[in-house]
C-alpha cells in the first residue's frame, strides 16, 4: 500500500517582476479526490500550479509533494505529478500524432527500467488509447482532432505512469460543450484514485464531483468543502457582480445531484 498523496505548501511567496502574486501562503491538500481551483482571469491559478510543479521558483517558501521537496525542481516534481497545461499553451498544429504525444511522455517521464520493455510499453499505450477512447484516432495528427480528443490525448500523456497527483489547467477551455461532459467525467474518474487539482472559470460542471474548492485571487482566499466555500459573500468578494452566474449554476448542480 502506498502512502496517501499530498501537496504541502509552506510560506509560499511568488513575485513576478515586482508584483506579488502570492504572499506567505500555507495550505495542504491530502488524499485522492477532486479539488477545484477557482478565481478570475489573472488571479494566479496557473502561477500556483506552476509553483507546485517547480516551474516557478518562489522567492520564499517550500512545496513538498508526497514527502519530497520539489520547490523549484520541475524534474523532481514531474516524476510525481502528471500535468496537463492549458491547451492554449500547446501548439496544436504541430504535426504529431496522438500516439506520438503519448509515446514522447515515456521518454520524458523516466519510468522504472523494468517497465521499459517494448511489449509492456505497447500494451500500456493500447490500454490508455482504449480507456480514453482514442484508439481510432491514434495515428491522426493533433490538428485533425476535436478539442475534446486533443485534450484527452494530453491527459493520456500526463497519466502514462499512473502518477498519484494530477494537475489540469483549464481543461475545458478549448473543448466544445459536448466534449466537456466527457472530459469532466474522465477527470472525476481519475480523481477516485488520484489527488486531482483542476482549474476552471466555469466551475459548474466539476462541482458535483468536487470534494474541495480553493478560491484564488492574488492569494489563496479560502479552501474547504463546496458547502463551506460557495457562500455568496465570499464569492462576491472575488468575482463581484458576475457571482450571480455562479450561484445559478450551483442551484443547477444541486438539482442534478438529487
Ligand atoms: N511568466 C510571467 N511573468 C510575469 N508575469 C506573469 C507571468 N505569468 C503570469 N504573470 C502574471 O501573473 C498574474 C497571474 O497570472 P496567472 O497565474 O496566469 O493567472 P490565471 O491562471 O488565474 O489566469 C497575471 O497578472 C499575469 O499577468
Ligand atoms: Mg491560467
Amino acid at each position: 500500500m502506498g502512502q496517501e498523496p499530498y501537496i504541502d505548501v509552506r510560506e509560499l511567496t511568488v513575485v513576478y517582476g515586482g508584483e506579488t502574486i502570492f504572499e506567505n501562503e500555507n495550505f495542504r491538500i491530502e488524499g485522492s479526490g477532486l479539488t477545484m481551483v477557482i478565481g478570475p482571469n489573472g488571479s494566479g491559478k496557473t502561477t500556483l500550479f506552476k509553483s507546485i510543479l517547480g516551474l516557478v521558483s518562489p522567492v520564499k517558501g517550500r512545496v513538498v509533494v508526497n514527502g519530497v521537496d520539489v520547490t523549484g525542481h520541475p524534474e523532481v516534481a514531474g516524476k510525481i505529478i502528471g500535468y496537463v497545461p492549458q491547451l492554449l499553451e500547446i501548439n496544436a498544429s504541430f504535426p504529431v500524432s496522438v500516439k506520438e504525444v503519448i509515446e514522447s511522455a515515456i521518454i520524458l517521464h523516466r519510468a522504472p527500467p523494468r517497465l521499459l520493455t517494448p511489449r509492456y510499453l505497447k500494451e500500456r499505450i493500447l490500454n490508455l488509447l482504449n480507456k480514453l477512447e482514442l484508439r481510432e484516432v491514434a495515428n491522426k495528427p493533433l490538428r485533425e482532432l476535436s478539442g475534446g480528443q486533443r485534450q484527452r490525448a494530453f491527459i493520456a500523456r500526463a497519466i502514462i505512469w499512473d502518477p498519484s497527483i494530477l494537475i489540469l489547467d483549464e481543461p475545458l477551455s478549448a473543448v466544445d460543450p459536448k466534449g466537456r461532459i466527457e472530459i469532466v467525467k474522465l477527470i472525476a474518474e481519475l480523481a477516485e484514485s488520484k489527488l486531482v487539482l483542476v482549474s476552471s472559470h466555469d466551475p459548474s460542471l466539476f462541482l458535483p464531483y468536487a470534494k474541495a474548492i480553493m478560491v484564488v485571487n492574488r492569494g489563496v482566499l479560502a479552501i474547504g468543502s463546496p458547502e463551506e466555500i460557495l457562500n455568496l459573500e465570499l464569492l462576491k468578494q472575488v468575482y463581484g457582480d458576475s457571482v450571480m452566474l455562479i450561484q445559478e449554476c450551483m442551484h443547477l448542480c444541486d438539482s442534478h445531484v438529487r
